[in-house]
């Protein structure tokens, strides 16, 4: 039989080696680990465990909150609150930023997520996952605010996704490959699966919501279109699309096979580029393809450089395999 490697034995032999993972970080992604089995488990019950459903409120974004997004936030909050790891979270479904609260240590890390990515599909049995990210709080910081989250992508020290599918993974990187952990549900146990995933610099495969096109921007429109043009087309050859509309999701088959993801800004809300979130979203994601040899951009810089200006600010973006991802962001700069 093939020797297990566990989530645990995985960190301690990348800090050994690398001396990369500080143990406090360590306990970090394995508490954000544990909480995504224990949504995992939520998620598997669907309506036996009566989660499914809206939770008839709105977040700030002014979307309608699913049963399922509320759970997977306390969960996640719960979970992380009390180890003294963080000295602070952020959340898709929480307006303001959740300070540790004075009764429990603090430590030195700033932890952000979507706690439930792909709320439209929930209720339909289709994939849906969990994104993180990990900053450190400025030295010294116990009690941070908003300002000390707004850090670029390039200052993350860890960002993961889980996906909920027909088997739950954990995808991670903390700046040294990406590594990808399924759950063996009886156990109770991530093991290792994947090692250094790679993205294939070229794909013959597209994501994109298309019934968007209409408000498309031209340099999104012509990409898109030379695409659908194929074989006889600019481009060549003949390209498939795939729309999850889970981000997980997509993300997770581009890091599997190639692939490009786009959610772009459109002409319908100027100043709200796009729909995905920078901090939470795009950020991680980010990190996680460029670690395995992929790229992203917002059209114009690579998301990781942007200065976030606010916690819940939206972007534009465009990642996966390298080639694409450069060619739809030089029709950008053309
Ligand atoms: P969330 O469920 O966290 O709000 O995120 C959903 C996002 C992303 O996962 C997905 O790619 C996109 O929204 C789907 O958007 P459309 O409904 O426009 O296809
Ligand atoms: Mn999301
Ligand atoms: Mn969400």
């Amino acid at each position: 039989m093939t020797k297990r490697i566990s989530l645990t034995q995985h960190l301690i032999e990348q800090q050994r080696l690398h001396n990369k993972i500080p143990s406090e970080l360590r306990l970090l992604i394995e508490v954000v680990g544990r909480a995504c089995k224990s949504i995992s488990h939520a998620v598997g019950k669907g309506a036996l465990g009566e989660v499914l459903g809206s939770a008839g409120s709105e977040n700030v974004q002014g979307e309608v909150q699913k049963k399922l997004d509320v759970i997977s936030n306390e969960i996640l909050l719960e979970a992380n609150e009390w180890g003294g790891h963080l000295a602070g979270m952020a959340s898709e479904e929480m307006e303001t930023i959740h300070p540790i609260p004075n009764r429990y240590p603090k430590g030195e890390y700033l932890l952000m997520f979507d706690p439930l990515d792909g709320s439209s599909n929930i209720d339909v049995n289709v994939s849906i996952g969990t994104i993180f990210s990990v900053l450190k709080a400025p030295e010294g910081m116990t009690t941070p605010s908003e300002q000390d989250f707004l850090q670029p992508g390039t200052r993350q020290v860890a960002a993961g996704y889980a996906v909920y599918g027909p088997q739950t993974v954990l995808v991670l990187t903390t700046g040294d490959g990406v590594h990808c952990f399924t759950l063996d549900r009886e156990m109770g146990a991530w093991v290792l699966t994947q090692r250094d995933m790679q993205i294939p610099e070229d794909t013959k495969e597209f994501a994109i919501n298309a019934s968007n096109a209409r408000h498309w921007y031209p340099p999104v429109k012509r990409y898109v279109d030379e695409m659908l043009a194929g074989s006889t087309g600019p481009r060549g050859k003949d390209f498939n699309m795939r729309w999850i509309a889970s981000m997980v999701a997509d993300v997770h088959r581009i890091l599997n096979r190639g692939g490009v993801f786009m959610y772009p800004a459109d002409a319908r809300e100027p100043d709200k580029p796009g729909k995905l979130r920078l901090m939470y979203e795009a950020n991680p994601m980010a990190f996680i393809v460029e670690q395995a040899g992929g790229a992203a951009t917002n059209g114009d810089q690579r998301i990781l450089d942007i200065q976030p200006e606010k916690l819940h600010q939206r972007v534009a973006v465009f990642l996966g395999s390298k080639n694409e991802v450069e060619r739809v962001t030089g029709y950008h700069k053309e």
